[in-house]
C-alpha cells in the first residue's frame, strides 16, 4: 500500500516542479527578455499593487531595472508581460501600431470602458480609432481651442478659483477633478451640472476608484459596484440621446454627442451603443488626467519660491502690456507668447508620472536587443522612466524648469512622452497644456 502512495505523491511532487518550470521558463522562439514570472496564478501582481508615494519610479520597476536592465519580462495578473523602460524601444512599439503591436488595456479596463483588444466594442484600430481620434480632436484640439474653448476654460479656471478662495480648505484633487467634470461633460453631452442627476459625477469617481480591482462581478466586490455604476451612467446617457433624437431643437449646441448622432449609421460600426460609450469614455478620459496634475502644480508653486515669482513676472508683464480689460481670461495670442510658463508645465509633466504605464500586445514575435518577445505577450511601455533618466534630465527628480531652456535641442521626443507617441499619441494634450496654463495664469495673477 504504502508503494503505491510513494508512487502518487512522486507523481504529484514531478508535475507540480514541472508545472512551476513550465511557468517560469516560458516557450519562445528565441531568448525572452530576463525577469521572473513570480508565483503561479498571479504571477508578480502584488508587488507592482503595492502603491508608491514618491515621485521616483515605482520600486517595483526600478528594482528590476538595475537586476535584469530596461527591457525584462514579468508575469501580472496571470499574463506574461514584458515592461520596457528604454525610451527607443517604446518608441518603436508606439510607432508599429497595426503591424508589430495592437492596443491592449487589463480585463478591469476593457469591461468597464469597452476601448481595448480586438472584441471590444470600441475596437482598437482602423475606422474605429480614426473616427474616435477625429472627434476628440474636433472637440478639443488646437482648433477648437482657438474657437472660443481657451476662452471658456480661462472663465471656468476663474469661477473655480473664486469659489475655493471663499473656501477654509480644498483638497485639489477632487475639487479640481469635480470642476473639468462639469466642464468636459458640458462639452460632450450638451447637459450643464443643472441637468444631469445629482450622483452623475460620483458615478464616474467610483469607476476611477475601481480601475484596479480585480474583475470579479460577485455583489458586494468593488468591481460589481463599478459595473452597477457604469450601467446608470449609461443609462443616463441613454435618456438624454433618446431626448436629442426625439427633439431635434435639442441639438446643434455643438456638443460631441450631436456630431455623433449625426453621424449614427454614416459607418456600420456608428451604433446608438457605440455613440453611448463613445460619450462615456470621452467625458471619462478629459477629466481625470487633468486633475491629476494640479496637486503638483501647486506643490512645485509652493516649494520653490523663485521659480513661482520668475512666472508671477512673466504673467504680469503681459497683464501691463494689455490695453483692455485686466481681468479678462488669457487670450490664445497671449498664451502663446508665454516663454517661461511652457518650461514649468514641461517640468510638471515630466515628474508627474501621470500615465504609470502604456499597454500594447505583440501581434508578431518582436526581436529587442537580443531577446524575443512572443506574439501574444503583453507590452508595458513605461515612459516617465525616460523622464528620469539622469543621462538626460540631471538631478531628475529636482523640479528647475530652467532646465528645459537649454535642454531643448538635446531631449528628442523619445526621451519626453508624457503623452504616448505615434498614431495614439494622446489627442487632448493640446487642451491639457492650455488648461495648465490657464490655471497658472489665474493663480499668479490673482491669488496669494
Ligand atoms: C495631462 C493630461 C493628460 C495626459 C497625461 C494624457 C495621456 C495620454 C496618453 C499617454 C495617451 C496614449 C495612450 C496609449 O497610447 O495607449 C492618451 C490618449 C488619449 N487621450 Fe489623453 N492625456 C491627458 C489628457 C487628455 C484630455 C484632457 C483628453 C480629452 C479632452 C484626452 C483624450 C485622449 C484620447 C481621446 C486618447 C486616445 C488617442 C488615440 O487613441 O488616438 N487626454 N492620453
Amino acid at each position: 500500500m504504502w508503494v503505491i502512495g510513494a508512487f502518487l505523491v512522486t507523481i504529484v511532487a514531478i508535475s507540480y516542479i514541472y508545472s512551476i518550470y513550465k511557468w517560469r521558463t516560458p516557450k519562445s522562439n528565441g531568448i525572452p527578455p530576463p525577469g521572473s514570472m513570480g508565483l503561479p496564478l498571479i504571477g508578480e501582481t502584488l508587488e507592482l499593487l503595492i502603491p508608491s508615494y514618491s515621485m521616483d519610479i515605482h520600486p517595483f520597476i526600478k528594482k528590476r531595472i538595475t537586476r535584469f536592465g530596461p527591457i525584462f519580462r514579468t508575469n501580472i495578473l496571470g499574463r506574461p508581460v514584458v515592461v520596457s523602460t528604454d525610451p527607443e524601444f517604446n518608441n518603436r512599439i508606439f510607432c508599429g501600431e497595426g503591424k508589430m503591436v495592437e492596443i491592449f488595456f487589463t480585463d478591469t479596463f476593457n469591461d468597464l470602458l469597452g476601448i481595448g483588444g480586438k472584441d471590444s466594442k470600441m475596437g482598437g484600430s482602423g475606422a474605429v480609432h480614426k473616427y474616435i481620434r477625429t472627434l476628440a480632436l474636433t472637440h478639443f484640439g488646437t482648433e477648437r481651442l482657438k474657437a472660443g474653448l481657451f476662452t471658456e476654460i480661462g472663465n471656468m479656471v476663474d469661477h473655480t478659483l473664486r469659489l475655493w478662495s471663499t473656501l477654509p480648505a480644498v483638497e485639489v484633487k477632487n475639487a479640481s477633478a469635480n470642476a473639468i467634470f462639469h466642464f468636459t461633460a458640458k462639452h460632450v453631452t450638451g447637459c450643464g451640472q443643472e441637468k444631469l442627476p445629482k450622483n452623475f459625477w460620483e458615478k464616474f469617481k467610483n469607476i476611477r476608484q475601481s480601475f484596479m480591482s480585480i474583475p470579479i462581478r460577485i455583489p458586494g466586490t468593488s468591481y460589481y459596484r463599478c459595473a452597477k455604476d457604469k450601467e446608470e451612467v449609461l443609462n443616463t446617457l441613454k435618456g438624454i440621446m433618446e431626448e436629442k433624437c426625439s427633439s431635434p431643437q435639442t441639438r446643434g449646441g455643438g456638443d460631441v454627442f450631436d456630431h455623433a448622432i449625426a453621424d449614427l449609421n454614416t459607418q456600420s460600426f456608428i451604433t446608438e451603443d457605440f455613440v453611448l460609450l463613445l460619450t462615456f469614455v470621452i467625458t471619462f478620459v478629459s477629466f481625470d488626467s487633468v486633475s491629476s496634475v494640479l496637486p503638483i502644480v501647486f506643490k512645485c508653486h509652493a516649494e520653490n519660491p523663485s521659480a513661482s515669482k520668475e512666472l508671477e513676472a512673466e504673467h504680469e508683464a503681459l497683464l501691463k502690456r494689455r490695453r483692455e480689460n485686466r481681468n479678462s481670461p488669457l487670450s490664445w495670442e497671449e498664451y502663446k507668447s508665454l516663454t517661461f510658463t511652457p518650461h514649468v508645465i514641461n517640468e510638471i509633466l515630466r515628474l508627474a508620472n501621470l500615465v504609470s504605464g502604456i499597454l500594447r500586445r505583440a501581434l508578431v514575435d518582436i526581436n529587442v536587443k537580443g531577446y524575443t518577445i512572443p506574439a501574444g505577450w503583453m507590452i508595458m511601455a513605461i515612459t516617465h522612466a525616460s523622464h528620469l533618466n539622469p543621462d538626460v534630465y540631471k538631478d531628475p527628480l529636482v523640479f528647475n524648469p530652467w532646465r528645459w531652456k537649454d535642454i531643448e535641442a538635446r531631449v528628442t521626443s523619445k526621451d519626453f512622452m508624457p503623452f504616448g507617441g505615434g498614431g495614439r499619441q494622446c489627442a487632448g494634450a493640446e487642451f491639457a497644456k492650455a488648461f495648465l496654463a490657464s490655471f497658472i495664469h489665474v493663480l499668479v495673477t490673482k491669488y496669494r
